[in-house]
């Protein structure tokens, strides 16, 4: 099969001929016809990631149609058009995931590749009213974000929340399910262009994080957050805790900016703030996700489409950070 294959730490996606995957007993072979990119598959790509086995194909989120099953697997998803559950092993604690848990694309082969196993658990029917490239957007971003929003910082309809970066594809699907649920939506971002963009959306508003003090304007408009849901860290999450509400949560799933300042921890205990890390999510939260996104009809924003003997500059564009929204791999 062909594929689009990591051989070592700085070096470019090969797109070639790769051993098509054999299945076990209860697994399902999936034809993938839509794979999209995370900013892991840009991390592992420099080395930036933990637990690097080459070569690898990576690719954690995907959507095909299932060709084959084990011979223990009783599902009618033969033929069927699927999404995939990037979230291996998580275990049974709701809480944490164990100490095996990994996520699909490494140190398993993902799915940039013309076929991809995965243990047929972790199968879902493609929701009806997205085509294949919109469901092949949402797995491990909008499980990420789903967890953060509704698992962790249990935000409700009416409550103000604030999503930081919203060119990232975590924080876009954050925005969206927000909005969805009826919370009054604010965004940051490094792009006027992106703020106004997700007005579209039903987000409110927004402050771009590269004027100073862009937090203290947002606090007069909109009298503080009560969650806030952060992808970025870095310098700025001391002024995530100034714009955080008494009694508000702060849910963190990323760090893409940076190590935090010391900040000020008075400002933490006195407003008696909760944070919150949080990572990927349970088998139970991808289906309520994929519940919600059923629910209220959500479509993803497809950034861009690269072919899969273009996955080196899929993943350039995402390593440049202009996109907003999804970057999408045509792969049959
Ligand atoms: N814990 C987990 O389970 C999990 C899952 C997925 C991702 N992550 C992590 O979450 C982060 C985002 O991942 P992603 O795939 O969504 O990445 P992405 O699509 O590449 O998003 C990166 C975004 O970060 C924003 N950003 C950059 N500098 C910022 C700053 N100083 N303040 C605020 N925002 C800033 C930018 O938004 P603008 O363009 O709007 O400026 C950029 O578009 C990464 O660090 C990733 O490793 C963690």
């Amino acid at each position: 099969m062909k594929a689009a294959v990591l051989h070592g730490i700085n070096t470019e996606y090969q797109y070639q001929e790769f051993d098509k995957p054999a299945i076990g007993e209860d697994e399902v072979l999936i034809k993938v016809s839509h794979a999209a990119l995370n900013h892991r598959d840009v991390w592992i790509q420099k080395g930036q990631y933990a637990g690097l086995v080459f070569p690898i194909i990576c690719g954690s989120d995907g959507c095909g149609t299932v060709v084959e099953m084990g011979a223990s697997v009783a599902s009618d998803l033969l033929g069927k058009e699927v999404l995939i559950n990037p979230s291996l092993n998580w275990g049974n604690n709701p809480k944490t995931q164990a100490k095996d848990y990994v996520i699909l694309g490494l140190p398993n082969h993902g799915t940039f590749a013309e076929y991809v196993k995965v243990k047929a658990r972790l199968v879902y029917p493609k929701p009806a009213h997205l085509s294949s490239e919109e469901a092949a957007a949402f797995p491990l971003a909008g499980l990420t974000a789903f967890r953060a929003l509704m698992g962790r910082a249990k935000a409700v309809a009416g409550e103000k929340v604030l999503v930081t970066g919203i060119g990232g594809g975590v924080a876009l699907f954050a925005a969206q399910f927000a909005v969805a649920a009826g919370c009054e939506v604010y965004v940051t971002s490094g792009s006027d262009d992106k703020i106004e963009r997700v007005k579209s959306l039903g987000v409110k508003g927004g402050a771009n994080y590269k004027v100073a003090d862009w937090h203290k304007a947002l606090a007069k408009e909109t009298g503080g957050f009560d969650v806030i849901i952060d992808g970025a860290g870095g310098p700025d999450f001391a002024k995530l805790i100034d714009l955080c509400k008494p009694g508000g949560r702060i849910a963190v799933y990323g760090a893409t900016a940076g190590t935090w300042n010391p900040g000020v921890p008075a400002k933490v205990f006195w407003k008696q703030i909760d944070i919150l890390g949080s990572t990927m999510g349970t088998d139970e939260q991808f289906e309520e996700m994929i519940d919600f996104i059923n629910k209220h009809k959500i479509v993803p924003v497809v950034a861009k489409k690269f072919g899969l003997n273009q996955c080196e500059e899929a993943a350039k564009y995402m390593d440049e950070g202009k996109q907003f929204g999804k970057i999408i791999l045509e792969i049959n």
